[in-house]
């Protein structure tokens, strides 16, 4: 999709987990290749990550991860806004204005509580007003777009609907924003060929020691095809992650070599290893230096905290305007 550069892009990451393949492809590449194509914020979800209660201390230092691993992975803060949603804690004074004018039935049709409900989970006050939250988050930075992965699409209509009526109550003030749901991007598979998920346990990290990830490449699973046969690459789990770091003539040398017999997935699998490896060593490398200046890594967030603080704050003056509280 081509965007103006006037176009503000918007989106938020929860601190919940140590990044894998699936969130790589599926989430931080659109992120990082996103910010080409207008003026973009980025930040971590702190405040939503409160809703599963984490322990203080890994969230603290998942914090710092994800920020690590999103500037080692290309994340330009010349271009980028990056920031801790935490830092800029007008978001919840807007999150209050806004429940005022959110209709409970409109959060009670979430899917994502729903579905965390139908788990068994008994849902605390945070989780259900979650959507209002992300709507803030939003609204305040007047942003236009927002690239989500498709779970968030209803979040994206609850936004609009919520922001349409501040409007029609307040005056034009707040822009709806339009989502850029994420549907080309296939699923990536775990090692077990189920959508890769933290909570599948089948993930396959982005960094991590050698031997370990190496491990985790051989174990994924595979058919029972003997190593003299031909083998179907469209359906083999090694190939799926392999299309994923390979250029278009590796694709296609591998897929003769599937549908000729005689290569083992044991081969395959060192491959992509390899692949996997080569693909991420810059990345590597910058994720080392950054991991020894843990400071330098705060400093970029609390400089984007100013800007992102200054529009929030903006915002806030007009919308308290409108409301009456002066
Ligand atoms: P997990 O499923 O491991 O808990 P999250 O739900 O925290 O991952 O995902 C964060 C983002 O990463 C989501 O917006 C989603 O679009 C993307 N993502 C996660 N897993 C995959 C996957 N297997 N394939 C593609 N995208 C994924
Ligand atoms: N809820 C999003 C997720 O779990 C994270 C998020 C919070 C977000 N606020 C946002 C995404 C605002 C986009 C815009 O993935």
């Amino acid at each position: 999709m081509e965007l103006q550069h006037h176009v503000r892009i918007l989106s938020g990451v929860q601190p919940t987990g140590t990044l894998h393949l699936g969130n790589y492809f599926g989430m931080m590449r659109p992120c990082i290749e996103m910010q080409e194509k207008g003026e973009t914020y980025l930040f971590i979800a702190d405040y939503h990550a409160l809703t599963q209660n984490p322990d203080p201390k890994l969230l603290n230092q998942r914090i710092l991860e994800v920020a690590i691993d999103f500037l080692a992975c290309g994340l330009d803060t010349n271009k980028t806004i990056f920031f801790r949603q935490t830092d800029v804690p007008e978001v919840t004074e807007l999150t209050w204005i806004l429940s005022c004018l959110t209709p409970i039935g409109l959060l009670e049709r979430c899917h994502s509580y729903k579905d965390k409900i139908a788990q068994g989970m008994s849902p605390n006050n945070g989780l259900f007003t979650y959507p209002v939250l992300m709507a803030s988050d939003i609204l305040i930075y007047k942003s236009n777009v927002v690239p989500v992965g498709k779970d968030q699409k209803q979040h994206l209509e609850v936004t609009r609907d919520i922001a349409q009526r501040f409007n029609n109550q307040y005056g034009e003030i707040l822009i709806l924003p339009k989502a850029i749901i994420q549907e080309e991007v296939a699923v990536v598979p775990g090692v077990d060929g189920q959508k890769m998920s933290k909570s599948y346990d089948n993930t396959i990290e982005i960094f991590g020691a050698e031997k370990q990830i190496r491990k985790k490449f051989m174990k994924i699973v595979t058919d029972s095809t003997p190593m003299e046969e031909s083998k179907n690459p469209d359906s083999c789990n090694v190939f799926a992650l392999y299309k994923l770091f390979a250029n278009e003539s590796e694709i296609i040398n591998l897929r003769e070599r599937y549908l000729a017999g005689g290569m083992g997935y044991g081969h395959a699998k060192q491959e992509l290893f390899e692949l996997y490896w080569e693909y991420f060593r810059p990345m590597r490398d910058k994720r080392a230096d950054l991991l020894k200046n843990p400071d330098t890594v705060r400093e970029i967030l609390n400089q984007g905290a100013t800007v992102a603080r200054n529009t929030a704050s903006a915002t806030m003056t007009e919308i308290k305007n409108s409301i009456g509280i002066r």
